[in-house]
């Protein structure tokens, strides 16, 4: 998620969950042929298993970059075709891609040409006011045809006209059955829902029906909803029962260790913090936690700041 999924967000998310994959912002295939490929790609290796998620359309770009990411070490690459956003419209990528499914088809064929991990796909069920399953089956089959096995279905549709990026994440309606029946008419695809999903309850329950769950807004603004997440989901699937779900003070003291050798590097305390408001969610405290994250942080970048507030927590 753009600003939000960076590589201090994931370090925290860690520290939280470690089976759980873990995806990257956006990155533009172009900025990682002509940027700053340190600073995009740069992570560390807590963060495994870890998909880059790249934004494009121009196959030969998608490959280089691709192989790029790969040698990096990153898990997957998922390529983007269900951001709604203007600069991504303009840039013809994005969600506006849906319209030409021969075009994703080239795009993942030249990644998977270039990489031997896994070339993911997220998408919309379908663009604008578009509301036939077929179109959406349709879209599907012809990037499975060339091999694609997995596909990360926001179940909503984008609206390219009208709409910001926000309203495109609550506006048109989520239709889990069209994901649902994807799965059914495709049972040889791993099919994964995104979309408004927010408790483990939900999850269980979209898990009769699909491979996985994608979770965005709920990840950011609620973490410690994950805190079980291993054991729950994987301690089956890895047949481990080691899993252990840490307290929040607990995941909270696990972050000064980062913090410190973040500081050594000169990066602001609350370019890491910011991203762990969320942590206490919920919680008596919660409003002493994000005031010191946020403004007393700002003010201090001072790692004792935030070893003060350890005391002060809750478990
Ligand atoms: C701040 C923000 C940034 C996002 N950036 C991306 C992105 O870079 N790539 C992407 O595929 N989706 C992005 N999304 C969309 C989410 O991945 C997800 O598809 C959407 O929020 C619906 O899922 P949710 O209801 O679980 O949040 C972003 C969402 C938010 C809130």
């Amino acid at each position: 998620m753009l600003d939000w999924s960076d590589r201090h967000y994931r370090y925290f998310m860690r520290q939280i969950t470690t089976q759980t994959e873990l995806y990257s912002e956006m990155i533009v295939a172009d900025a990682i042929l002509h940027g700053n490929r340190e600073k995009l790609l740069a992570y560390s290796e807590s963060e495994k298993p870890l998909a880059v998620q790249l934004g494009g359309s121009d196959p030969q770009k998608l490959s280089i970059a691709s192989k790029i990411c790969e040698d990096y070490g990153y898990s997957a690459i998922n390529l983007n075709v269900g951001c709604p956003s203007d600069r991504v419209k303009s840039g013809n990528f994005g969600a506006c891609l849906m319209r030409e499914p021969n075009l994703v088809a080239d795009c993942i064929q030249a990644m998977r040409g270039s990489v031997s991990i896994p070339v993911t796909l997220k998408h919309r069920i379908g663009l604008d006011y578009e509301d036939s399953y077929n179109a959406l089956l349709k879209f599907v089959e012809s990037i499975a045809k060339i091999g694609c096995v997995d596909f990360i279905v926001h179940a909503r549709n984008a609206i390219l006209k009208g709409l910001s990026p926000k309203q495109n994440r609550e506006v048109p309606p989520l239709k889990y059955n069209f994901v649902y029946q994807l799965k059914k008419d495709l049972p040889q695809l791993n099919i994964m829902i995104n979309g408004g999903i927010k408790t483990v309850e939900e999850i269980q329950e979209h898990l009769h029906h699909v491979d996985g769950v994608m979770l965005g807004r709920e990840a950011y603004y609620n973490p410690y909803l994950f805190s079980n997440f291993d054991e729950l989901f994987f301690s089956e699937l890895n047949n481990d029962s080691n899993y252990v779900t840490k307290t929040r003070k607990q995941i909270a003291k696990s972050m000064i260790n980062y913090l410190e050798i973040m500081a050594l590097k000169d990066i602001p305390l609350h370019h890491i913090t910011r991203h762990m408001i969320g942590l206490y969610h919920g919680c008596a405290n919660a409003k002493l936690w994000r005031h010191t994250l946020t403004q007393d942080i700002i003010k201090s970048n001072n790692i004792k700041t935030y070893i003060d507030l350890m005391d002060k927590m809750e478990n």
